[in-house]
Protein backbone atom coordinates (compact mmCIF):
# COMPACT_ATOMS: atom_id res chain seq x y z
CA UNK A 1 0.00 0.00 0.00
CA UNK A 2 1.41 3.76 -0.88
CA UNK A 3 1.61 5.78 2.22
CA UNK A 4 -0.03 9.17 2.31
CA UNK A 5 1.94 12.33 1.68
CA UNK A 6 1.22 15.01 4.53
CA UNK A 7 3.23 18.03 3.87
CA UNK A 8 2.81 21.28 5.50
CA UNK A 9 5.23 24.75 5.27
CA UNK A 10 6.22 27.43 7.81
CA UNK A 11 6.73 30.67 6.98
CA UNK A 12 10.02 31.91 8.60
CA UNK A 13 9.56 35.18 9.55
CA UNK A 14 8.76 34.82 13.30
CA UNK A 15 9.89 32.91 16.60
CA UNK A 16 7.78 29.94 17.77
CA UNK A 17 5.23 30.89 20.53
CA UNK A 18 2.57 28.63 22.54
CA UNK A 19 -0.01 29.25 19.80
CA UNK A 20 2.36 28.00 17.20
CA UNK A 21 3.21 25.11 19.63
CA UNK A 22 -0.41 23.95 20.38
CA UNK A 23 -2.22 24.90 16.91
CA UNK A 24 0.63 23.51 14.42
CA UNK A 25 3.98 22.23 15.81
CA UNK A 26 2.59 19.95 18.34
CA UNK A 27 0.38 17.81 15.99
CA UNK A 28 2.83 17.66 13.26
CA UNK A 29 5.37 16.39 15.34
CA UNK A 30 3.23 13.43 16.72
CA UNK A 31 2.68 13.15 12.98
CA UNK A 32 5.92 12.31 12.31
CA UNK A 33 6.06 8.95 13.78
CA UNK A 34 3.26 7.86 11.91
CA UNK A 35 4.79 4.89 10.14
CA UNK A 36 1.82 4.94 7.49
CA UNK A 37 2.46 8.35 6.31
CA UNK A 38 5.53 10.22 4.82
CA UNK A 39 5.80 13.89 6.37
CA UNK A 40 7.15 16.72 4.46
CA UNK A 41 7.85 19.20 6.52
CA UNK A 42 9.66 22.56 5.69
CA UNK A 43 10.75 25.63 6.14
CA UNK A 44 8.62 28.24 3.97
CA UNK A 45 11.72 30.88 3.47
CA UNK A 46 11.02 31.82 -0.16
CA UNK A 47 7.66 32.68 1.29
CA UNK A 48 9.17 34.22 4.19
CA UNK A 49 10.93 37.12 1.32
CA UNK A 50 7.25 38.20 0.48
CA UNK A 51 6.97 39.71 3.41
CA UNK A 52 10.28 40.55 5.33
CA UNK A 53 12.82 41.74 3.75
CA UNK A 54 15.04 41.71 6.80
CA UNK A 55 17.61 39.62 6.20
CA UNK A 56 18.73 39.10 10.13
CA UNK A 57 15.36 38.36 10.70
CA UNK A 58 14.60 35.81 8.25
CA UNK A 59 18.09 34.02 9.04
CA UNK A 60 17.11 33.91 13.02
CA UNK A 61 13.88 32.42 12.39
CA UNK A 62 15.33 29.63 10.13
CA UNK A 63 17.85 28.92 12.94
CA UNK A 64 14.85 29.20 15.65
CA UNK A 65 11.63 26.57 13.72
CA UNK A 66 14.29 24.43 12.76
CA UNK A 67 15.54 24.12 16.46
CA UNK A 68 12.18 23.98 17.53
CA UNK A 69 11.25 21.78 15.66
CA UNK A 70 13.83 19.40 16.29
CA UNK A 71 14.02 19.93 20.23
CA UNK A 72 10.88 18.98 20.02
CA UNK A 73 11.63 15.65 18.71
CA UNK A 74 10.89 15.56 15.19
CA UNK A 75 11.17 11.98 13.62
CA UNK A 76 13.61 12.63 11.05
CA UNK A 77 13.84 9.23 9.90
CA UNK A 78 10.08 9.52 8.88
CA UNK A 79 9.88 12.83 7.94
CA UNK A 80 11.34 14.77 5.55
CA UNK A 81 12.73 18.09 6.81
CA UNK A 82 14.33 20.65 4.88
CA UNK A 83 14.07 24.32 3.43
CA UNK A 84 12.37 25.23 0.90
CA UNK A 85 14.90 26.98 -0.69
CA UNK A 86 17.37 24.07 -0.92
CA UNK A 87 15.40 22.85 -3.55
CA UNK A 88 15.61 24.51 -6.50
CA UNK A 89 12.73 22.34 -8.44
CA UNK A 90 10.34 24.04 -6.17
CA UNK A 91 10.81 27.52 -8.02
CA UNK A 92 11.34 25.61 -11.36
CA UNK A 93 7.98 23.85 -10.74
CA UNK A 94 6.88 27.30 -9.52
CA UNK A 95 7.49 28.80 -13.69
CA UNK A 96 5.63 25.80 -15.23
CA UNK A 97 2.97 26.47 -12.91
CA UNK A 98 2.79 30.19 -13.26
CA UNK A 99 2.29 29.73 -16.98
CA UNK A 100 -1.07 27.51 -16.59
CA UNK A 101 -2.45 29.24 -13.38
CA UNK A 102 -5.67 31.82 -14.34
CA UNK A 103 -4.50 35.48 -13.72
CA UNK A 104 -8.24 35.68 -12.58
CA UNK A 105 -7.38 32.92 -9.85
CA UNK A 106 -4.82 35.51 -8.74
CA UNK A 107 -6.77 38.84 -8.50
CA UNK A 108 -9.29 36.27 -6.15
CA UNK A 109 -6.45 35.26 -3.57
CA UNK A 110 -7.44 37.06 -0.03
CA UNK A 111 -4.45 38.40 0.93
CA UNK A 112 -3.79 39.96 -2.25
CA UNK A 113 -7.31 41.05 -2.15
CA UNK A 114 -7.24 42.54 1.67
CA UNK A 115 -3.54 44.23 0.58
CA UNK A 116 -5.70 46.12 -2.29
CA UNK A 117 -8.79 47.05 -0.08
CA UNK A 118 -6.09 48.24 2.72
CA UNK A 119 -4.85 50.48 -0.21
CA UNK A 120 -8.10 51.94 -0.67
CA UNK A 121 -9.61 52.47 2.90
CA UNK A 122 -6.37 54.78 2.97
CA UNK A 123 -7.10 56.66 -0.42
CA UNK A 124 -4.45 55.48 -2.17
CA UNK A 125 -4.84 56.22 -5.68
CA UNK A 126 -2.91 53.41 -6.82
CA UNK A 127 -4.54 49.89 -5.36
CA UNK A 128 -1.31 47.75 -5.96
CA UNK A 129 0.81 50.19 -4.31
CA UNK A 130 3.60 48.16 -2.25
CA UNK A 131 2.06 45.38 -3.51
CA UNK A 132 5.33 42.84 -4.74
CA UNK A 133 4.74 40.30 -7.49
CA UNK A 134 5.55 37.47 -4.60
CA UNK A 135 2.59 38.52 -2.79
CA UNK A 136 0.51 38.28 -6.32
CA UNK A 137 1.89 34.74 -7.15
CA UNK A 138 2.13 33.52 -3.34
CA UNK A 139 -0.46 31.15 -4.36
CA UNK A 140 1.24 29.78 -7.46
CA UNK A 141 4.74 29.18 -5.17
CA UNK A 142 2.38 27.64 -2.60
CA UNK A 143 0.92 24.88 -5.22
CA UNK A 144 4.31 24.13 -6.09
CA UNK A 145 5.10 23.40 -2.70
CA UNK A 146 2.57 21.34 -2.01
CA UNK A 147 2.40 19.36 -5.99
CA UNK A 148 6.18 18.94 -6.24
CA UNK A 149 5.56 15.85 -3.72
CA UNK A 150 1.86 14.97 -4.78
CA UNK A 151 0.93 15.96 -1.22
CA UNK A 152 -2.57 13.87 -0.36
CA UNK A 153 -3.38 16.25 3.08
CA UNK A 154 -2.47 19.54 3.76
CA UNK A 155 -2.77 20.42 7.61
CA UNK A 156 -3.09 24.19 7.91
CA UNK A 157 -5.14 26.89 9.66
CA UNK A 158 -8.31 27.88 8.41
CA UNK A 159 -6.38 31.26 6.75
CA UNK A 160 -4.99 29.10 3.99
CA UNK A 161 -7.73 26.73 2.69
CA UNK A 162 -8.50 28.85 -0.01
CA UNK A 163 -4.46 28.30 -1.24
CA UNK A 164 -4.80 24.59 -1.02
CA UNK A 165 -8.36 25.28 -3.39
CA UNK A 166 -6.00 27.12 -5.69
CA UNK A 167 -3.39 24.31 -5.86
CA UNK A 168 -5.58 21.70 -6.97
CA UNK A 169 -7.15 24.15 -9.38
CA UNK A 170 -3.78 25.37 -10.62
CA UNK A 171 -3.05 20.99 -10.72
CA UNK A 172 -6.01 19.85 -12.46
CA UNK A 173 -5.28 22.28 -15.19
CA UNK A 174 -2.10 21.23 -15.48
CA UNK A 175 -2.78 17.28 -15.56
CA UNK A 176 -5.29 18.89 -18.21
CA UNK A 177 -3.53 20.66 -20.69
CA UNK A 178 -0.06 18.10 -20.62
CA UNK A 179 -2.76 15.06 -21.03
CA UNK A 180 -1.78 12.92 -17.85
CA UNK A 181 -2.31 12.71 -13.67
CA UNK A 182 1.22 14.02 -12.84
CA UNK A 183 -0.55 15.34 -10.05
CA UNK A 184 -2.34 14.34 -7.02
CA UNK A 185 -4.95 16.64 -5.97
CA UNK A 186 -4.78 17.82 -2.21
CA UNK A 187 -7.02 18.24 0.37
CA UNK A 188 -6.92 20.56 3.08
CA UNK A 189 -6.87 19.44 6.52
CA UNK A 190 -8.24 21.54 9.13
CA UNK A 191 -8.74 20.23 12.82
CA UNK A 192 -11.20 21.89 14.79
CA UNK A 193 -9.91 19.87 18.11
CA UNK A 194 -6.53 22.11 18.03
CA UNK A 195 -6.65 24.75 20.26
CA UNK A 196 -6.41 28.47 19.01
CA UNK A 197 -4.52 29.71 22.02
CA UNK A 198 -4.89 33.51 22.83
CA UNK A 199 -2.12 36.20 23.81
CA UNK A 200 -0.83 38.33 26.32
CA UNK A 201 -4.13 41.07 25.58
CA UNK A 202 -6.97 38.41 25.34
CA UNK A 203 -6.62 38.43 21.68
CA UNK A 204 -5.60 35.07 19.38
CA UNK A 205 -2.16 34.86 20.15
CA UNK A 206 -0.41 36.28 16.96
CA UNK A 207 2.85 37.59 15.70
CA UNK A 208 0.79 40.46 13.84
CA UNK A 209 -0.98 41.38 17.67
CA UNK A 210 2.62 41.27 19.12
CA UNK A 211 0.84 39.35 21.97
CA UNK A 212 2.49 36.54 22.02
CA UNK A 213 4.55 34.15 24.36
CA UNK A 214 7.45 32.58 22.91
CA UNK A 215 8.11 28.99 23.39
CA UNK A 216 11.63 28.64 24.40
CA UNK A 217 12.06 31.65 26.05
CA UNK A 218 14.45 32.26 29.24
CA UNK A 219 12.83 30.85 31.96
CA UNK A 220 12.93 34.14 33.33
CA UNK A 221 10.97 35.84 30.88
CA UNK A 222 8.59 32.95 30.33
CA UNK A 223 7.26 33.89 34.01
CA UNK A 224 7.55 37.54 33.60
CA UNK A 225 5.62 36.78 30.13
CA UNK A 226 2.63 34.65 31.56
CA UNK A 227 2.51 37.45 34.89
CA UNK A 228 1.31 39.66 32.44
CA UNK A 229 -1.83 37.72 30.59
CA UNK A 230 -4.25 39.92 31.02
CA UNK A 231 -7.39 38.81 33.63
CA UNK A 232 -9.98 40.88 34.94
CA UNK A 233 -10.81 42.39 38.25
CA UNK A 234 -11.88 39.47 40.46
CA UNK A 235 -10.23 39.38 43.83
CA UNK A 236 -9.25 36.40 45.60
CA UNK A 237 -11.95 34.38 46.83
CA UNK A 238 -14.47 35.29 44.50
CA UNK A 239 -15.63 32.65 41.75
CA UNK A 240 -13.88 32.59 38.35
CA UNK A 241 -15.54 31.65 35.11
CA UNK A 242 -13.15 29.67 33.39
CA UNK A 243 -14.90 30.76 30.36
CA UNK A 244 -12.80 32.82 28.00
CA UNK A 245 -9.96 32.99 30.44
CA UNK A 246 -6.52 32.83 28.58
CA UNK A 247 -4.61 31.55 31.30
CA UNK A 248 -7.27 28.65 31.92
CA UNK A 249 -7.42 28.21 27.78
CA UNK A 250 -3.24 28.00 28.05
CA UNK A 251 -3.71 25.61 30.73
CA UNK A 252 -6.05 22.77 29.26
CA UNK A 253 -4.18 22.96 25.85
CA UNK A 254 -0.98 21.47 27.88
CA UNK A 255 -3.00 19.68 31.04
CA UNK A 256 -5.10 16.55 30.83
CA UNK A 257 -8.87 16.63 31.13
CA UNK A 258 -8.79 15.52 34.41
CA UNK A 259 -6.68 17.83 35.08
CA UNK A 260 -8.59 21.09 33.58
CA UNK A 261 -11.59 19.46 35.22
CA UNK A 262 -9.78 19.94 38.52
CA UNK A 263 -8.69 23.23 37.92
CA UNK A 264 -11.81 24.27 36.87
CA UNK A 265 -12.94 23.52 40.44
CA UNK A 266 -10.24 25.74 41.81
CA UNK A 267 -11.86 28.42 40.00
CA UNK A 268 -15.17 27.97 40.94
CA UNK A 269 -13.86 28.05 44.57
CA UNK A 270 -11.97 31.73 43.95
CA UNK A 271 -8.46 31.06 42.90
CA UNK A 272 -6.58 34.28 43.21
CA UNK A 273 -5.46 35.61 39.49
CA UNK A 274 -1.98 35.55 41.12
CA UNK A 275 -1.77 32.00 42.31
CA UNK A 276 -3.39 30.84 39.20
CA UNK A 277 -0.45 32.63 37.10
CA UNK A 278 2.10 30.87 39.18
CA UNK A 279 0.31 27.66 38.49
CA UNK A 280 0.69 28.06 34.76
CA UNK A 281 3.77 29.47 34.91
CA UNK A 282 5.32 26.02 37.19
CA UNK A 283 3.13 23.50 35.02
CA UNK A 284 4.08 24.80 31.48
CA UNK A 285 7.84 25.08 32.45
CA UNK A 286 7.70 21.52 34.13
CA UNK A 287 6.84 20.48 30.32
CA UNK A 288 9.26 23.13 28.53
CA UNK A 289 12.10 22.48 30.33
CA UNK A 290 13.89 19.73 28.63
CA UNK A 291 12.80 20.83 25.32
CA UNK A 292 14.42 24.34 25.94
CA UNK A 293 17.61 22.85 27.05
CA UNK A 294 17.72 21.00 24.20
CA UNK A 295 16.46 24.14 22.05
CA UNK A 296 19.54 25.75 23.50
CA UNK A 297 22.28 23.07 22.50
CA UNK A 298 20.88 22.83 19.52
CA UNK A 299 21.30 26.76 18.32
CA UNK A 300 24.71 26.70 19.67
CA UNK A 301 25.38 23.70 17.22
CA UNK A 302 23.95 25.46 13.68
CA UNK A 303 26.58 22.69 11.90
CA UNK A 304 23.97 20.11 13.57
CA UNK A 305 20.93 21.47 12.39
CA UNK A 306 22.80 22.39 9.22
CA UNK A 307 23.72 18.45 8.57
CA UNK A 308 19.94 17.53 9.29
CA UNK A 309 18.36 19.96 6.60
CA UNK A 310 20.82 18.85 4.31
CA UNK A 311 20.13 15.25 4.63
CA UNK A 312 16.14 16.63 3.82
CA UNK A 313 16.86 18.02 1.24
CA UNK A 314 18.78 15.03 -0.29
CA UNK A 315 15.66 13.12 0.28
CA UNK A 316 12.84 15.68 -0.69
CA UNK A 317 15.03 15.89 -4.28
CA UNK A 318 15.93 12.40 -4.87
CA UNK A 319 11.57 12.69 -5.51
CA UNK A 320 11.99 15.94 -6.73
CA UNK A 321 14.75 15.84 -9.22
CA UNK A 322 13.04 13.16 -11.37
CA UNK A 323 9.81 14.35 -11.04
CA UNK A 324 10.39 17.73 -12.32
CA UNK A 325 12.33 16.27 -15.55
CA UNK A 326 8.40 13.97 -16.09
CA UNK A 327 7.02 17.63 -15.92
CA UNK A 328 9.27 19.51 -17.92
CA UNK A 329 9.15 16.83 -20.39
CA UNK A 330 5.80 16.89 -20.96
CA UNK A 331 5.93 21.30 -21.13
CA UNK A 332 8.44 20.24 -23.97
CA UNK A 333 11.46 21.25 -22.51
CA UNK A 334 12.69 17.65 -22.19
CA UNK A 335 16.55 17.06 -23.67
CA UNK A 336 16.69 16.55 -26.99
CA UNK A 337 18.34 12.88 -27.25
N1 LIG B 1 1.42 29.88 3.49
C1 LIG B 1 1.58 29.04 4.65
C2 LIG B 1 1.32 29.88 5.90
O1 LIG B 1 1.54 31.07 5.89
C3 LIG B 1 2.95 28.45 4.71
C4 LIG B 1 3.17 27.54 3.55
C5 LIG B 1 3.97 27.77 2.48
C6 LIG B 1 2.56 26.29 3.36
N2 LIG B 1 3.91 26.72 1.63
C7 LIG B 1 3.05 25.80 2.12
C8 LIG B 1 1.63 25.54 4.09
C9 LIG B 1 2.61 24.57 1.61
C10 LIG B 1 1.21 24.32 3.57
C11 LIG B 1 1.70 23.85 2.34
O2 LIG B 1 0.91 29.33 6.90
Amino acid sequence: MSKTTVLTGITTTGTPHLGNYVGAIRPAIAASRDQSMTPYFFLADFHALIKCHEPERVAASRREIAATWLALGLDTDNAVFYRQSDIPEIPELTWLLTCVAAKGLMNRAHAYKAAVQENLDAGDKDPDAGINMGLYSYPILMAADILMFNANRVPVGRDQIQHIEMARDIGQRFNHIFGEDFFALPEAVVDDRVAVLNGLDGRKMSKSYNNTIPLFESEKKFRKLINKIKTNSLEPGEPKDTEGCTLFQIYSAFASEEEAQAMKQRYAEGIAWGEMKKELFEYLNEQLRGPREEYQRLLDDPGHIEAVLQQGAEKARSYATPFLERLKQAAGLGNFV
